[in-house]
């Protein structure tokens, strides 16, 4: 069967490799998908070992993403733009090839599954990391009419917002900056939840119909998710469909077939109580 496998370290927690068991089985795909530990010195050599042998094609994680992107001979426009890989697999031609799903991820998981209207949107971005990076271009090609990437240090979302400079629709803030209006979407690519914080936006930037969205999920709602729901927002919405729709992008990729994820991500949200 054909191999594929997640690199990661840590790499316990994955759910990649339950994820692409389901598309596997729902679309009569024959292959293996694994979830490996690599030293952070193998990293490349691990690569190289895995896709000359019959492994057809690799998911990245933390930390490795930035390592992907430069050792892959050729890239995507999402994933140059990304500064980041999460997929690899090989060229006809034998060169690797590198890949970012993780924007097309969250723009599926919001337009998609969530009813969220892109086209047009005023787009608020809490945070200004690589998580954040992945993002913007799939969301400036969804027709979204402004992002505004705030951050808890102002120059990480200005040399962010620079990269975009020949797009007018975005601009770099500090929190403290934030207007006090209603946005249509605020997305928080903090990892400040994993600390059990909040970013501190005020509390004017979510309206009646201002749809709020945390790239980190869990078994409870995030602190970002609660704080929304506490003002009112139209729609809250977690990371874990974002998870899985980016998986379902790299199958597409490697498989040429399209899995079907709502099914995935209701059984992957009963499994999280
Ligand atoms: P990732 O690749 O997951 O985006 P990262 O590059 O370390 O990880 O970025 C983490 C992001 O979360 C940054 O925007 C960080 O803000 P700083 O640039 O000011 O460090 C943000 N962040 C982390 N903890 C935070 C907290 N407690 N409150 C607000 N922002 C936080």
């Amino acid at each position: 069967a054909d191999r594929y496998a997640v690199f990661g370290n840590p790499i316990a927690h994955s759910k990649s490799p339950q994820i692409h068991a389901r598309f596997a089985k729902q679309t009569g795909q024959v292959l293996t998908y694994t979830a490996e530990h690599i030293e952070e010195n193998d990293f490349e050599a691990a690569v190289e070992r895995f896709l000359q042998g019959d492994g057809k094609g690799l998911n990245i994680t933390v930390p490795f993403k930035e390592r992907a992107w430069a050792l892959a001979q050729w890239r995507s426009e999402r994933a140059e733009l990304a500064g980041a890989v999460n997929t690899l697999y090989r060229l006809d031609d034998g060169r690797i090839a590198g890949d970012n799903t993780d924007g097309i991820g969250l723009v599926r998981d919001l337009a998609d599954n969530s009813g969220v209207t892109l086209n047009g949107a005023r787009v608020l971005v809490l945070g200004a990391g690589g998580a954040v990076r992945g993002v913007l271009q799939p969301l400036l090609a969804a027709g979204v009419a402004s992002i505004l990437v705030a951050n808890r240090t102002l120059a990480r979302a200005e040399t962010l917002a620079e990269l975009f400079a020949d797009d007018s629709r975005v601009r770099a803030s500090g929190f403290d900056q934030v207007p006090a209006e209603a946005f249509d979407l605020i997305i928080n690519g903090t990892s400040a939840s994993l600390q059990g914080e909040l970013p501190p936006v005020p509390a004017a930037a979510v309206g009646a119909s201002t749809a709020c969205y945390d790239m980190m999920y869990g078994a409870e709602p995030t602190p970002f998710c609660r704080w929304a729901s506490e003002q009112g927002a139209a729609r809250v919405v977690d990371g874990l469909g974002m998870l899985v729709e980016q998986a379902a992008e790299s199958f597409r990729i490697w498989r040429g077939v399209q899995p079907d994820t709502e099914s995935v991500i209701a059984d992957l949200r009963a499994a999280l109580q």
